[in-house]
């Protein structure tokens, strides 16, 4: 047996696979000997790395097609906007015919149905809102910059606005929530709630004004997103979505924590799975480092745990980065696949990091990893994943396949008009401002039961005994996420697993 054939004989496969390339080993690729990722394993999460230029969002797109192809549905970043050709036939050419005659793969031109969002308003895709309630206070100082203290001032602040029935749907009504806490008339209020510094209070007013100033307010509001509309299907293939980001560069935090919110919100939104045959949706965070730097203990914290939960929903998250040491230890050890293109050691920190990356592999009789990660070939990249029975496989140097759609940008001007054309439009493309916290603070606080009557249809009520659970269940976050999910014990605002709420519709 070749090397390249005992390597692919850990990719043996009983069920559904993403292909994703062929062996290659001492220069030679044997077209026959294939790397996959069952489909029951994607939901075990990955990693695709690689310094710039390698192959990174190719292997993105080839991910997407594939789930697509079998009815997964895939949320991505587009962060240059590339990857918009997903909508459109690949081209043919020499290099796609060499490259599927390596990998043993019948290419076909072939598209995909794709939808195309926005954060916020003024963006080319549909616009997607989230109301500051909904996104909590751990991701919101996130988005703001904010420290620890700072922190945990703007938590007790959310609590202040929750425990009053108090909405926050957009910039301004957390603007008069703490205009109010601040100013003479909330001072008893601010006892009340413990520990609220007005300079720090002050200090978080500021950075609110600035987001806002950077238009960083267009995406808090109403109508909320409903993460259904993420979990669609169209012909028998998965919907892409396609979250267009050219526009938000200036802004990187405020799209990561987005995409974090959205896996919060999926994660109190779904059902439990348990072990799936396909995954329900798999999620890609692009130039994941975003979410990863300048990030709180609780921020990171949190991300650990949601992608731990998140599994037994069935849903999978791929991170996108050049290093993965980029990358939180307890998240990446959570990572089944590993997508890893060639690394660049110029630097005495590259060689940290490759010397570092090479340890996160498991071992192997027919590579020396530390020359193959610096000599690797674009669109190849050194692989290992979870075999079916959810052991870590051999790793391959392979040769990955093309994507059979179109490998470029189909342009702003077709973005524009496919997004005119998505029946999410109408859904989504008028913000709406009901009253809220602003106009309620403006009228004074009204008795929270009757905010309550006025502003959200009865949640469905499922008896419970809160001495028992508080007795069963020690962690705080499992007990919020519980009484957020079931009970409708509180008249106020709770939280769940990230600090996000859940929606009140
Ligand atoms: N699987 C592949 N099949 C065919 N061509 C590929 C493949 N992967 C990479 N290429 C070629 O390499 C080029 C660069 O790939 P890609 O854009 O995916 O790099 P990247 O790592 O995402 O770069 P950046 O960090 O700049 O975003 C592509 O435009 C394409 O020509
Ligand atoms: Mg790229």
């Amino acid at each position: 047996m070749t090397a390249q054939a005992e390597i692919a004989a850990g990719y043996a496969s009983e069920s559904a696979t993403i292909e994703l390339g062929a062996v290659l080993v001492d220069g030679t690729v044997e077209p026959t000997a294939h790397v996959r990722i069952p489909l029951s394993m994607v939901n075990r999460h990955g990693l695709v790395a690689g310094a710039t230029g390698t192959g990174k969002t190719k292997t993105l797109q080839l991910l997407a097609e594939q789930l697509s192809a079998h009815g997964v549905p895939v949320l991505m970043a587009d962060v240059k906007g590339d990857l918009s050709g997903l909508s459109r036939q690949g081209a043919a050419s020499d290099r796609t015919t060499a490259r599927a005659q390596d990998t043993g793969d019948d290419w076909q031109p072939q598209s995909f149905p794709v939808q195309f969002l926005s954060i916020g308003a003024g963006g080319i895709g549909v616009p997607l809102r989230a109301t500051v309630t909904s996104f909590g206070p751990i991701l919101l100082s996130k988005v703001l910059g904010l420290n620890d203290t700072q922190e945990s001032t703007l938590g007790l602040i959310f609590h202040w606005a929750d425990s009053k029935g108090l909405p926050l749907l957009d910039t301004k009504d957390l603007r008069s929530v703490i205009q109010h806490l601040t100013g003479d008339e909330g001072k008893a209020d601010l006892k009340g709630v413990g520990g609220v510094s007005s300079a720090t209070a002050g200090v978080i007013l500021r950075a609110l004004v600035n987001l806002e100033a950077q238009g960083g307010d267009r995406f808090f509001g109403e109508p909320e997103l409903d993460p259904a509309d993420l979990m669609r299907e169209r012909d028998g293939k998965g919907v892409i979505s396609l979250l267009e980001l050219a526009e938000l560069q200036g802004n990187p935090a405020l799209f990561s924590t987005f995409l974090m919110w959205l896996l919060a919100e999926l994660f109190e939104t779904l059902p439990e799975e348990g072990d799936v045959e396909k995954p329900k949706l798999v999620f890609f965070f692009d130039e994941a480092h975003l979410l990863f730097s300048n990030a709180s203990k609780a921020f990171l914290d949190q991300i650990a745990q949601t992608v731990k939960l998140i599994r037994s929903k069935g849903i999978g998250v791929f991170f996108c980065t050049q290093l993965p040491t980029d990358i939180p230890n307890e998240v990446l050890s959570q990572l089944g696949t590993r997508v890893q293109h060639a690394l660049r050691a110029f630097t005495p920190d590259d060689q940290k990091a490759l010397a570092r990356t090479v340890k996160t592999y498991p071992t192997t009789p027919h590579y020396d990893l530390e020359k193959s990660l610096t000599s690797l070939g674009i669109g190849e990249a050194v692989i290992t994943v979870l075999s079916e029975k959810g052991a870590p496989t051999p790793v391959a140097w392979t040769r990955l396949r093309a994507p059979r759609s179109l490998m470029d940008t189909i342009g702003n001007d077709a973005i524009k008009q496919a997004t005119g054309a998505s029946d999410l439009h109408g859904k989504y493309s008028e913000s709406v401002d009901r009253e809220s916290a602003y106009e309620q603070l403006m009228r004074k606080v009204a008795p929270p039961q009757q905010q309550e009557r006025q502003r959200a249809p009865e949640p469905q009520r499922q008896e419970e005994e809160p001495g028992l659970v508080e007795k069963v269940l020690g962690n705080s976050a499992v007990k919020s996420f519980l009484r957020s999910a079931g009970s409708a014990l509180a008249r106020e605002i709770t939280r769940g697993v990230f600090g996000t709420s859940r929606k009140r519709r």
